[in-house]
């Protein structure tokens, strides 16, 4: 059986994120690429994802390895040619599959054509592209606004005498998006794309997009410590999430509106209240605002189950969900949890109620490969030595096979590989019933065959101690999914409610097709689910 027809691909889907960098490299100058990823599309369907989402490919000088764009309708040329693009993108939507670009309209590279324009001089028809302010009577910046990667967020222009403000990078400097030029501009970025077929955007920072329009000084932060990154040290209450952003958020909307079955995915790192706000009003907004309460949260079964229930009670009528374990940015939940909890994650992302982004490597159980200090890419570890914060061990090449490289690559690759490729890998895992790479496509083949997984309701069901259970419902089909979060063993037994069914797929694959009732005892690291016979 199918999931239901009534919903749409970006809501009974499965998202996958590569990193183009890191998937697959095909002519050997260690760096992956377009037609790589071209080479691997007979994996990914084989592993049973629907759209892929592909960090940005546009033309960069790489001083945040593509989230600084110098060209927004181009490919950057080690990623491949325009053509090279085309393909894949005919490639994928001819094995039924969907495309996702990364869209980074909050700022350009600082060697974007329009901020080489805005900084030529004050009456340049392009300065107010950019979020230029006088310096204070004393010289210092125009207020104390911090730079995610450390230092202040204003740098300071000699030629032009003035500061222009940058979230990130000084290489990455702010779009003022109360600019109806810069509105029109990224617009028609975005058409570009969509003309050519592209399925959506992932918006990055989306909640960073517009300023307070006074440039407020930021509250500090009462619970920063020492060991966190500087930018924690003040709250963003003026820098980011300001009402008007849901205006251009709308604008963005309306324009992927115009096409046919197009998504919008907003990256906004936010507590459950305020990023519900950005699907928008009567979901006008973003299609799915990423929610990463998974990534952000301590791995506990009572919290999870709290901020389960939260998400599900604020989500608005006819918001759908979504759900991520890891990204580029963040460490690998197999390093976060361990191994084997990471495999309980893994049920746990593709069972809940929503669409579920995977990201690469996670598949196979890839985890955060340590890399020596003198080899760090990472900009945000470059600027904050010693904190731990470089990106690079999340993001290093993927693990195909035992060969040298692990298949990623002919030539050195850009960031190094992990000891362990030789046994954790794509070509190995295969084979093994029992690999994690089998986990993940079996819970897909599920989550297909299923509709009460895809979009079937969600009932809480209890967390207690470790365990987390819920029920996945579609008509008369009941899926009960029980989780054990701990590494020691657990039993569960469910009030009111006699347990009767089969386990049909168990992160312990021995498991299945045993029939369970009234008391459930569970393994550590163990979940299971089950089909109810009542
Ligand atoms: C987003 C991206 C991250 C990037 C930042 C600045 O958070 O995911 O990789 O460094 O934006 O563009």
């Amino acid at each position: 059986m199918e999931a239901d027809e009534k919903y749409l691909w970006w809501q009974s889907g499965v998202i996958y994120q590569i990193y183009p960098r890191s998937f697959q490299d095909s002519n050997g100058d260690g760096v992956g690429d377009l037609t790589g990823i071209r080479q691997r599309l007979d994996y990914l369907q084989w592993l049973g994802v629907d759209a892929v989402w592909i960090s940005p490919i546009y033309p960069s000088p790489m001083a945040d390895f593509g989230y600084d764009i110098s060209d927004y309708t181009g490919i950057y040329p080690l990623f491949g040619s325009m053509a090279d693009f085309d393909a894949l993108l005919q490639e994928v939507h001819e094995r039924g599959m969907k495309m996702i670009l990364d869209l980074v309209p909050n700022h350009t590279s600082d060697l974007h054509p329009w901020f080489l324009e805005s900084r030529s001089s004050k009456d340049n028809p392009k300065r107010d592209w950019y979020i230029w302010q006088d310096p204070t009577p004393d010289g210092s910046a125009p207020n104390n606004w911090l730079s995610v990667f450390g230092g202040s967020g204003w740098e300071w222009d000699e030629k032009t005498g003035q500061y222009y403000y940058h979230a990130f990078l000084k290489e990455q400097p702010d779009l003022n998006w109360r600019n109806p030029e810069v509105q029109q501009a990224m617009l028609d970025a975005m058409r570009f794309w969509l003309d050519k077929g592209v399925d959506g955007f992932r918006v990055d920072v989306m909640w960073h997009m517009i300023k307070d329009d006074q440039l407020r000084d930021n509250p500090p932060n009462p619970e920063y410590k020492q060991s966190m990154a500087t930018y924690e040290k003040l709250i963003p209450a003026f820098s980011t999430d300001q009402p008007e952003v849901h205006d251009v958020v709308v604008k963005m909307r309306q324009l992927v509106d115009e096409y046919d079955e197009r998504v919008i995915i907003g990256e906004i790192y936010l507590p459950i209240h305020r990023l519900v706000t950005y699907y928008g009003t009567d979901n006008n907004g973003a299609h799915l605002p990423f929610n990463f309460m998974l990534i952000n949260m301590p791995w506990d079964a009572r919290q999870i189950a709290a901020a389960v229930d939260e998400y599900e009670g604020a989500l608005p009528d006819g918001g759908w969900p979504n759900w991520v374990l890891g990204n580029h940015d963040k460490p690998r939940i197999a390093s976060r949890i361990g191994k084997s909890q990471a495999r309980v994650a893994a049920m746990l992302l593709l069972t809940l109620r929503g669409t579920p982004t995977l990201y690469y490597g996670d598949e196979i159980g890839m985890t955060d490969v340590a890399i020596p200090p003198d080899e760090i890419q990472d900009p945000q570890g470059l600027n904050m030595p010693g904190l731990n914060l470089s990106r690079d061990p999340a993001r290093t090449p993927m693990q195909w096979n035992d060969s040298e490289n692990a298949g990623f690559t002919d030539g050195k690759p850009w960031l190094r590989l992990p000891h362990t490729y030789s046994r954790v890998n794509v070509e190995k895992e295969k084979q093994d019933p029992f690999s994690m790479l089998t986990l993940h496509r079996r819970l897909l083949e599920l989550r297909k065959q299923e509709p009460a997984l895809s979009t079937g309701s969600y009932v809480p069901m209890s967390a207690d101690g470790n365990v987390l259970a819920y029920r996945r419902e579609h008509e008369d089909t009941k899926l009960l999914i029980v989780l054990n979060l701990g590494h020691t063993t657990c039993y569960y037994e469910p009030e009111k409610l006699h347990l009767e069914g089969e386990v049909i797929l168990a992160t312990i694959p021995e498991r299945e097709g045993m029939q369970v009732d009234t008391i459930l005892s569970l393994q550590g690291d163990e979940g299971l689910v089950i089909r109810l016979r009542n």
